[in-house]
């Protein structure tokens, strides 16, 4: 097989969510970032509406990552009975094991000329492209979408709006070590095919 078909499927297969515990706190380059970022463009969308949104924190940016969003978090749940300590310090530590944060917004065309399914669909697509680029340079990262993700009131801080949602966090480091192999069940349990 062409080895550039046999890279391909072995950064497809071997692409892994590396977590913070994991991050050696070294600082990955911007450049590597900006190319996440590029590839991330490049994701389908249907009439071209593109869009995805990234907010990229680092350096004192993930200190205002932190406290906004653990800011955020206490306001939210202590007004509706739901705030949880362990949750509100995780909240305020986790960014700043990272080398970047990326915020990951879904903006909304205007004319709202799609269902809004398919524009988070999109992004979803844009979010793969940044995690196996990340794979491609050796970078960790793993995509989170608990804490002020859902909040209506995060929105503002990431630049959107009402119609406009904040869909998780990226969070980027150097991994320690080489990530462990992944698990999926087969395949043929998940497709059926008409000939
Ligand atoms: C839409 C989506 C949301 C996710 N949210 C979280 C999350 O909130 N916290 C977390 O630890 N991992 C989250 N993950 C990462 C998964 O835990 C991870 O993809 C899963 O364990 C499979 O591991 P792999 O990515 O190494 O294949 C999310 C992944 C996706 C696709």
């Amino acid at each position: 097989m062409n080895s550039n078909l046999d890279y391909f499927n072995q950064l497809v297969r071997s692409r892994r969510s590396v977590f913070t515990k994991d991050f050696s706190g070294e600082k990955v380059d911007d450049a590597i970032i900006q190319q996440m970022l590029e590839n991330a463009n490049w994701a389908p969308t249907h009439k071209l509406t593109e869009p995805w949104r990234f907010i990229v924190f680092t350096g004192n940016g993930l200190r205002k990552l932190a406290d906004f969003q653990s800011v955020c978090y206490k306001q939210v749940t202590q007004r509706n009975g739901t705030f949880d300590e362990k949750k509100f310090e995780g909240l305020k530590a986790k960014p700043l094991e990272c080398s970047h944060v990326i915020a990951i917004g879904m903006k909304r065309d205007e004319k709202k000329s799609l269902p809004e399914w398919e524009e988070m669909g999109a992004v979803f697509c844009a979010v793969e492209n940044l995690y196996l680029t990340a794979t491609a340079y050796g970078i960790g990262c793993y995509l989170s979408t608990g804490g002020i993700t859902n909040f209506e009131e995060a929105k503002e801080f990431f630049g959107l709006g009402k119609e406009d949602k904040l869909l998780g966090f990226l969070n980027v480091g150097m991994p320690k070590s080489l990530p462990v192999s992944g698990r999926r069940k087969p395949i043929e349990e998940k497709v059926k095919w008409v000939s």
